[in-house]
């Protein structure tokens, strides 16, 4: 469903994708990982059409992103649900406003059916009738899930997860581990991960992919990954999900 094609990014002399090639599939959620500032994120908003290469492809349903109008663009982006690391909530406005915002300032739906909209997302993350509360009002929990409310609400093809774990305490995390897999069964959608915590990485993936300078060098099922024989994913994945129990092994095995 998306094929990321020989792409090239650069800011200046930092070299940031480099001929970058990934399949992602359709229905299944593929986790994307790698360490702080390999670009991630980057390679996120490519995939959306935020930012352009230097050169590649990122062809969506059989069209090259990099190369559609500002127009067309937004019309592809109601594709997609997007879930910013934070909330990223608006706190003047209603969680109603925030939930239904992509559906309010970009489609002529009317105001009832939006209501119904928000309504339904709300539900699916498990809150409710806080239509008219603030963000000021709401848990660092509830925030997070309205996070995921407002992405759902334009019930999108394909769901974007920025480090969704990132900043919250490990029961959270697990919650939204929970949540994110429950969207998935529930949405029958095509959900992309970005993280560095294997986890999550682990618990809500069907395929998990390892980007390092700049390129995909590694993707398979969580198991494979696990069991990878390539050093630079083995160092990774091991480090980052238990990087104190490695420590403390490695002293055992040396006494
Ligand atoms: N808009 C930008 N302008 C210049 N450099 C950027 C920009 N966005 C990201 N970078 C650089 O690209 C690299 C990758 O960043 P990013 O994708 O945010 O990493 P992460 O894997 O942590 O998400 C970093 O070196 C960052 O400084
Ligand atoms: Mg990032």
């Amino acid at each position: 469903m998306i094929e990321v094609i020989n792409l090239n990014k650069s800011f200046k002399d930092n070299k940031v994708l480099n001929n970058l090639n990934l399949t992602i599939e359709s229905g299944i959620t593929s986790v994307i990982i790698g360490r702080s500032g390999c670009g991630k994120s980057v390679l996120l908003k490519h995939i959306i059409g935020i930012l352009k290469p230097n050169s590649g492809q990122v062809i969506i349903d059989g069209q090259d992103v990099t190369k559609l109008l500002p127009k067309e663009l937004n019309k592809l982006r109601l594709n997609f649900g997007m879930v910013f690391q934070g909330a990223a909530l608006f706190d003047s406005m209603t969680i109603y406003e925030n939930v239904g915002f992509n559906l309010i300032e970009h489609t002529d739906m009317d105001s009832q059916t939006i209501a119904k909209r928000v309504k339904e997302a709300l539900a699916l993350v498990g809150l409710s009738g806080i239509e008219n509360l603030r963000p000021a009002e709401l848990s660092g929990g509830m925030r997070k899930r309205v996070g995921l409310a407002r992405a759902i609400c334009v019930r999108p093809k394909i769901i974007l997860y920025d480090e969704p774990t990132t900043g919250v305490d490990p029961i959270m995390a697990d919650a939204v581990n929970d949540l994110i897999k429950n969207l998935h069964d529930k949405l029958q959608v095509t959900s992309i991960v970005v993280t560095h915590d294997m986890v999550s990485a682990y618990k809500v993936g069907s395929k998990i992919s390892m980007l390092y300078e700049g390129r995909i060098i590694e993707t398979g099922t969580p198991e494979q990954i696990k069991n990878t024989h390539n050093p630079v994913v083995k160092q990774f994945v091991t480090g980052a999900a238990e990087g104190p129990i490695t420590a403390q092994n490695k002293i055992v095995n040396e006494v």
